[in-house]
């Protein structure tokens, strides 16, 4: 028997009675599908998982993604996405160092953006007795809800395009700015022409029906949206920043808290998410898996 605790006012909940390393009956598993899609995002505490005991799991849910970065994904198990700051010998980072800067939803310039990301902590940094590193999560269907009718009206049939391209643009200008003021120096990923052409940019309706819940939700983000599709620049940008500070209110937001070996899973067509970076020099270590969506039409 499964034990559901919700933290958040609209998303949140820490699953317990669960081992992931074995195999779920199609019951235990079915509880845990139904907690995590009431709740946006769920966590696991003390689970110890091995790399093909972790895609298992998150298996279940549907077919998993391999990452446009190559360089970050781990090389016997290309499905897992390596989260970190940790240099190899030659001095590379052996994962990404730079994910999250902005609010996001994983993969959402792809055609078919990820139903859900599956992230496991294997090494977390802890300063003063206090893990750093936390992750946000903000939902967009508790934000939508929330909306003024009119406001609801104004989005429907609207589309937003969502670009790779342009989002690498915008983080390496963060990377630089970060650099110049002396924050943080971080690997920053240079795409390749092919890993380019392969997420080509896609225009997707600003509101989502969800696959599973059917509620409607926000499918903008400050990462990776590059502007509204047909509507004047300047009008767009407004109306995406006014969508952007409203769906980040701290009443949208659960903020996790990390501990070695939780596994934490976010559901990312209702919730979209953003990383802390305040732990460097210290090592961080994540391992995520990315469960592939349903085509945008
Ligand atoms: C991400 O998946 O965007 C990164 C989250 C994190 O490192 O906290």
């Amino acid at each position: 028997m499964i034990t559901v605790k919700k933290i958040g006012k609209h998303l949140g909940a820490e699953i317990s009675g669960v081992d992931l390393s074995r195999p779920l009956d199609d019951d235990t598993f079915a509880q845990v599908a139904n907690a995590f899609f009431d709740n946006e995002v769920v966590f696991f505490r003390n689970q110890k998982l091995t790399l093909e005991q972790h895609i298992a799991f998150t298996k279940r849910f549907g077919e998993l993604e391999q990452h446009v970065r190559k360089e970050a994904r781990l090389a016997d198990h290309p499905e897992i996405f390596i989260l970190s700051n940790i240099l190899d010998d030659s001095g590379k980072a052996i994962g990404a160092q730079d994910a999250g800067r902005f609010w996001h939803s994983d993969l959402s310039y792809k055609r078919e953006p990820s139903l859900l990301s599956a992230l496991y902590a294997i090494k977390i940094p802890v300063k003063d007795g206090k893990p750093l590193g936390d992750t946000h999560f903000a939902s967009s269907t508790a934000a939508y809800d929330a909306l003024p009718e009119a406001m609801k009206q104004h989005l429907q049939g609207l589309k937003n395009v969502h670009s790779y391209r342009e989002y690498r643009i915008k983080n390496y200008a963060a990377q630089q700015d970060e650099m110049r003021r002396g924050v943080r120096t971080v690997q920053e990923h240079a795409p390749t022409p092919e890993q380019l052409a392969s997420v080509p940019d896609m225009a997707t309706p600003v509101v989502r029906i969800h696959p599973v819940t059917k509620r409607k939700g926000l499918f903008v983000n400050e990462g990776h949206t590059s502007h509204m599709a047909d509507m004047p620049r300047e009008e767009g940008d407004a109306l995406l920043k006014q969508l952007y500070a409203h769906i980040t209110q701290p009443e949208f937001i659960y903020t996790h808290h990390w501990t070695p070996g939780d596994l934490l899973m976010w559901d990312n067509i209702a919730v979209q998410h953003k990383a802390t970076f305040d732990y460097d020099p210290l090592p961080r270590l994540l391992y995520r898996t990315t469960v592939r969506g349903p085509a945008i039409c």
